[in-house]
């Protein structure tokens, strides 16, 4: 499974990257609005950085406005994946953009009939929102099974990519189902590490090691 991270944050995409664990980044205008910066700068600054797919979302409501503004986005870098919302337009603007080979992430996905087609409209990546789900007591991962089945059923190859990921649990089941990505904050990938047992073996190791009196270096 790829990682992407959810972030406009430079430095934490920064810290992932160096260790390996970004394949891309996601973006959309609240995370835009939280960096306080220029949607155009901190894309390009994004793109320089991670050789992945970078997602810059469109705006406008309207397919012909969404066309514009992914092409202007697209001339920010060749890895731009340019993201449009799961509405009638957004697959209208969908169809076109990615009939000119460019990446299409259509997000804001909620349904799996939402991403069959999006498949047809040719989207390179579905994002299904698995959190905002779970917040309407809706279990967000039955929708990626879903998908995965769909898509496997037909030999689609859009990549489903969870978003509104909220906890280590949440990549564990999207692995689990077969996501193609997942995309998610960079502390939750961060948590990922993290087990009380290994904290706690840790303690006991440093203790003993304590009473040894001894030095590696
Ligand atoms: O990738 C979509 C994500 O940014 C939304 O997450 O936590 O606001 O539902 P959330």
């Amino acid at each position: 499974m790829k990682f992407f991270v959810d972030t406009a944050d430079i430095d934490a995409i920064r810290e992932l990257h160096e260790l390996g664990m970004v394949d891309g980044v996601t973006t959309n205008p609240s995370l835009i609005m939280k960096s306080g910066r220029d949607i155009k700068e901190v894309t390009a600054e994004i793109c320089a950085l991670v050789p992945g797919p970078v997602s810059a979302e469109t705006v406008a409501l309207d397919a012909d406005g969404m066309i514009a503004e992914g092409r202007e986005l697209a001339k920010i870098a060749e890895n731009i994946a340019i993201k449009v919302p799961l509405t009638w337009a957004g697959l209208q603007a969908c169809k076109v953009l990615s009939g000119e080979g460019r990446m299409v992430n259509v997000t804001l996905c909620f349904s799996a009939n939402q991403a069959l087609l999006a498949a047809k409209a040719g989207a390179t990546f579905i994002s299904p929102f698995v959190g905002r789900l779970d917040d309407i007591n809706i279990d967000g991962m039955d929708l990626i099974a879903e998908i995965r089945q769909i898509y496997d059923n037909y030999d689609f190859s859009t990549e489903i990519l969870v978003a509104s990921i909220r906890s280590a649990n949440h990549m564990k089941e999207a692995a689990l189902l077969g996501a193609d990505v997942a995309t998610a904050p960079p502390n939750v990938i961060k948590a990922m590490a993290s087990h009380v047992l290994t904290d706690k073996g840790l303690d006991a190791f440093m203790a003993d090691w304590a009473k040894t009196g001894q030095t590696i270096l």
